[in-house]
């Protein structure tokens, strides 16, 4: 147990729990965010900056925490106009850790140089900005500081030509916007996978009774619960939302049943509980592999390994090769990048007041989501809202929890939350 302060109002815990997670999901102080120790859930313990994710509640007696929800309205203004002022914004999912740092630095260094400015926001990650909007806020917000009055408003004349801030600029400095992770819903059950122990298995068995047994679980949705189609995709239907008893895994991440449970810790508990009999076929670890003649078939369904063939031909090459002067001739490879968007995929789904299945997402391709969503559930009585996207690059066009959560809500009839780790 532990009795300290959160912007000025006492508080107190009887459950110790990291601080991230007080600070979530029991004072829903969603400016706080989650993105597993990359720096966008810092707040302010006793003038210094630190991580939530990092402290347990037990160690935080008598301690005095600031998160953005407990700016005066004058570090407010001052954090949003030099925010917007300096373009610092895209996403958003960074920018209430930055102000932390920002107000940790600016409470005791009224002038701080570049140096000291870098170093502030040294243990903070953001993927979008390249930083040096960022650092230029900063300059901004201690200028502001100092000379006690906002320079100008924000200048709101939408013309071609003028500068303004960006209109989501202030929910995103203040942590008011909601990413899907924001969402609490009255009654909300939270969502646990258990995902494939092989590469390439096929499943022989599923037994969910010691997982239904546990207490708090509502739900073991294996694929014969399925409503409609169990395949989707955005170019080929491929990608099984559940791998069905006698069907074939393809990959570490493929999911072989789903949890609905009242809180977290219960869900990924009983999606442990859950007991697969597996029958382990030989893996495929390359392209290379996969391309040979003999091998394996990642999809039991398909001809072969092959997803799709393009030839593209354009003007005549070898004639060009020929009567070219030089002619090197090399080896080249693209490499694998991750996408890193700070913002883990999140999805939150309940029953509307027409009776449909309304998924939260954060997604890049909203239309193909509600596509897909409706395939699985087999029906069109589905709507998908994005809410803010922390982030993106390409990595958040495909489904990874939404559809998940849509069936577990069509399961169970109550809002759920699924959302991914960052590992
Ligand atoms: Fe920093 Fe997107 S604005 S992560």
């Amino acid at each position: 147990m532990a009795v300290f302060t959160v912007n000025g109002q006492r508080v107190e815990t009887k459950k110790n729990q990291k601080l991230l997670r007080f600070l979530r999901d029991e004072l829903h102080l969603t400016s706080v965010k989650d993105g597993c120790s990359e720096g966008a859930c810092t707040v302010i313990i006793d003038g210094r900056t630190c991580k939530a994710c990092v402290p347990d509640t037990d160690l935080l007696d008598g301690r005095n925490i600031i998160t953005v929800e407990g700016l005066t309205e004058w570090e407010e203004k001052v954090y949003t106009y030099a925010y917007g002022k300096a373009g610092a914004v895209q996403c958003g999912f960074c920018i209430p850790g930055m102000v932390m740092c920002t107000k940790a630095l600016l409470d005791v260094n009224k002038e701080p140089t570049d140096e000291e400015i870098k170093y502030a926001l040294r243990n903070n990650y953001c993927r979008c900005t390249g930083y040096v909007k960022i650092i230029d806020a900063v300059r901004i917000a201690a200028k502001v500081m100092q000379e006690g009055t906002l320079p100008e408003e924000i200048n709101n004349d939408w013309h071609i030509g003028s500068r303004v801030a960006r209109i989501d600029v202030g929910e995103k400095v203040l942590g008011t916007g909601k990413y899907p992770d924001d969402f609490y819903l009255d009654g909300m059950l939270y969502g646990s996978a258990l995902r494939s122990k092989y590469p390439r298995a096929r499943v022989l068995s599923i037994d969910k009774t010691k997982a239904l047994a546990l207490p708090g679980v509502e739900a073991v949705v294996t694929a014969e619960d399925i409503p409609g189609e169990n395949k989707i995709g955005h170019l080929k239907h491929d990608q099984y939302t559940l791998i069905p008893i006698g069907g074939i895994t393809h990959y570490l991440g493929d999911a072989i049943a789903l949890v609905a449970a009242r809180d977290k810790e219960t869900a990924d508990k009983a999606a442990k509980l859950i007991q697969v009999e597996y029958e382990v076929l030989p893996h495929i670890h390359t392209i290379e592999e996969a391309a040979k003649p003999d091998a394996p078939k990642v999809f039991d369904e398909e001809e072969n390994n092959i997803c799709a063939y393009k030839h593209i031909s354009r003007g005549n090459a070898a004639e060009a090769i020929k009567n070219s002067k030089y002619v090197i001739s090399h080896h080249f490879e693209t490499p694998w990048t991750e996408h890193a968007f700070l913002e883990p995929e999140c999805a939150v789904s309940f029953y509307d007041e027409d009776g449909d299945v309304f998924v939260y997402s954060t997604d890049q391709s909203a239309h193909q989501t509600l596509h897909e969503c409706s395939l699985v559930l087999g029906t069109d009585k589905v709507k998908v809202q994005n809410a803010l996207v922390g982030g993106g690059f390409g990595g958040k066009e495909d489904m990874t929890v939404q559809h998940l959560s849509a069936l577990l809500t069509y399961v169970t009839k109550k809002p759920v939350k699924m959302k991914l780790t960052r590992a």
